[in-house]
């Protein structure tokens, strides 16, 4: 684990202040509201979401594979939500058995993940046939001009953000056996303009093919 995750965990609630007040809150308050039941988080950061899940909720696991990160999450779960079961875990590897859950959430994950197909497929598996997955991920831009823009900035952007700026996430999403339910092509706000193109909404996990 390198001085740069370090750094991203020590700097992450307060790089993110003024996103977060600039419109992203306010779009994690209204997905999270539709997540109930078993719910899995991955990729849980600081716990930006925990205020946000309600009543219908009746488990709340959230995974977080790097340890600073990890750090930050158990102590706000303490704080916030103590009911919350907190799990070491890549999305890539998740440590459950199949259809678990019947809620996935994704919030700023898929687009650092290392291997986004096969992360996806994990969510899938672990989701009960029909479960949803919400997420809210920034993207690849629809516009060419700023895609190109995307893919010359994005070495700089793994750098400082430790994630890629240009993943076509929403197709990753339909590959991996979800189907579309809701989904608004919206903004970041109070990033620069290669970071902006954000996806938000749900997808539902269809039915597993039978094993032959
Ligand atoms: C930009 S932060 C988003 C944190 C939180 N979900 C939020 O909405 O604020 C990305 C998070 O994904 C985690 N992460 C990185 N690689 C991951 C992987 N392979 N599987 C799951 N999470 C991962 C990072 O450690 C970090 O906590």
């Amino acid at each position: 684990m390198g001085l740069r995750h370090r750094l991203f965990a020590l700097t992450y609630d307060r790089q993110l202040a003024k996103v977060e007040k600039a419109g992203l809150q306010e779009l994690r308050q209204r997905l999270l509201a539709n997540a109930g039941g078993r719910v899995l988080e991955v990729g849980g950061g600081t716990g930006a979401n925990l205020p946000f899940y309600g009543s219908g909720v009746d488990s709340l696991t959230i995974s977080e594979p790097e340890p600073p990160m990890l750090r930050r999450l158990e102590r706000r779960v303490r704080a916030q939500a103590p009911e919350t079961k907190v799990v070491r875990a890549r999305a890539e590897d998740l440590p459950f058995d199949d259809d678990t859950f019947d809620v996935a959430v994704s919030t700023l994950v898929l687009c650092g993940v290392d291997d986004q197909p096969r992360a996806l497929r994990e969510l899938h598996r672990v989701l009960r046939p029909g479960g949803r997955l919400i997420f809210i991920e920034h993207v690849r831009s629809d516009e060419p001009g700023l895609a190109r823009w995307q893919d010359r900035l994005n070495a700089l952007n793994r750098f400082v953000a430790c994630c890629d700026c240009n993943r076509r996430t929403l197709d990753s999403i339909r590959a991996e056996g979800f189907e579309v339910a809701d989904v608004e092509h919206t903004s970041l706000n109070k990033v620069p303009p290669f970071v902006r193109p954000l996806i938000a909404g749900t997808a539902t996990a269809a039915a597993k093919p039978p094993l032959v």
